[in-house]
């Protein structure tokens, strides 16, 4: 507990992302009204009344093949490469699975990236749950864990391209010999290289995201369930000396009251869209049945949690601004650094969540530090804490 305890830093601001709507059909499988678009145009208005707004980070979702509905997708490199070239400070985070990329073909491109946007390309890698766009790709399907094999070499060698001259490595999945990229990312004070990130919750995630990632995400959970998923991902990290930093997802439903905010939240799960949430639940509860201690993610949700199929509903930011703003430091003082959240109506919402609910959070922030005795610098920024070397 003690250990978990050391990972808050109260002295840094929390850093505010949302979940790019580049999937049809919003961030909730329901037939309650979204006036949410997955077209590009909605997109980039949207992109720049998030920065406007206070939000330093978007991430995209890759999806190849229709799952919890999401008919349609848009190609999440592509887009967030867009998405970089229509904002002046978002950072966008890219969603890409290591099987579907080669990783000196992906390291190239996040430097290309990088460039256009003046050093704000990053990457999320997620290791993947959906079968079918594997097997459908006539690509191979690795069973649970090994998954997280293939990940841990790729995210060495981004680094590795990265950040070194002539690099080489050899492993299970890839073999890099002697390469330099040219030119390197761009050279951003505090940030050794295009920040990694890194999405899963089994132990098999954990382990890995600890000896690798710069940022661990978490799907939804309340306090308890993300003390959890940190103390694991902590305990690998701090074997090798490193110290990751932790997101959280959370569905925000702001209101005035915080029973139109819990009636909103009713709406959307008696509109659930049923046979869509029941074949998630079956795919991924399948890929997390595979893992050897069963806890894969998504394994303890239930129908109504998984209608935001990031859990985003345990997270529980739902109702006042005051409540909503009060619930998330809670969560600054048990280790989270960020939030990754996602609404109903995106560009009102992220609008109002600026200007209704972040201010609060400030303010609250400001007085947890004072509470605890630590200084706190609104424009302290967490890069320059991140590891510098490959490997490490
Ligand atoms: C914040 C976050 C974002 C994710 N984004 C994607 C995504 O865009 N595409 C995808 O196929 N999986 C995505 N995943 C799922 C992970 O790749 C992984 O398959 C999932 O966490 C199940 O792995 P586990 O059983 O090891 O927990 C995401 C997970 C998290 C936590």
């Amino acid at each position: 507990m003690e250990e978990i305890m050391s990972v808050a830093d109260l002295s840094t601001p929390l850093k505010f992302a949302y979940w790019v709507p580049n999937v049809s059909g919003g961030l909730v499988v329901s037939t309650i009204e979204q006036r949410t678009s997955w077209d590009f145009d909605y997109n980039k208005k949207l992109a720049r009344i998030a920065e406007d707004a206070g939000f330093e980070y978007a991430l995209s979702q890759t999806r190849y093949a229709a799952s919890y509905g999401a008919d349609k997708q848009h190609e999440a490199t592509s887009f967030s490469l867009a998405l970089l070239a229509a904002t002046e400070k978002l950072k966008v985070i890219a969603a890409v699975h290591p099987g579907m990329w080669h990783p000196g073909v992906l390291a190239k491109f996040i430097i290309t990236a990088d460039h256009i946007s003046n050093g704000r390309a990053a990457v999320n890698i997620v290791s993947g749950w959906l079968k079918d766009e594997f097997v459908n790709f006539g690509l191979e399907w690795l069973e649970h864990d090994e998954r997280y094999v293939r990940t841990e070499e790729f995210i060495r060698i981004l680094r590795g391209l990265w950040t070194e001259q002539g690099y080489t490595q050899s492993g299970k999945y890839y073999n890099i010999n002697n390469f330099t990229l040219s030119p390197a990312p761009v050279d951003v004070p505090g940030r050794p290289h295009p920040e990694v990130f890194f999405g899963g919750n089994s132990t098999a995630a954990q382990a890995t995201a600890g000896r690798v990632a710069d940022w661990y995400f978490s799907n939804g959970k309340d306090l308890e369930g993300f003390k959890e998923n940190i103390a694991g991902v902590q305990a690998s990290a701090a074997e090798v000396g490193r110290r990751p930093r932790y997101g959280l997802n959370g569905f925000v439903i702001a209101r005035d009251s915080e029973k139109e905010a819990r009636d909103t939240l009713r709406e959307i799960v008696e509109k659930a869209h049923r046979p869509a949430v029941e074949g998630f639940r079956d795919a991924v509860q399948e890929a997390g049945a595979s893992t050897k201690d069963g806890k894969g993610m998504w394994a303890d949700s239930s129908f109504e949690d998984l209608v935001q199929y990031n859990d985003g509903f345990k997270t529980q930011l739902i109702g006042t601004p005051e409540q909503i703003a009060e619930r998330i430091v809670e969560y600054k003082k048990i280790g989270v650094n960020l939030f990754l959240t996602c609404y109903l109506h995106f560009q009102e919402e992220v609008a109002a969540f600026g200007t209704d609910i972040l201010p609060i959070v400030r303010e609250l922030e400001a007085d947890a530090a004072r509470k605890a005795g630590v200084d706190f610098d609104p424009g302290e920024t967490l890069a320059g804490t991140l590891p510098s070397k490959a490997g490490v």
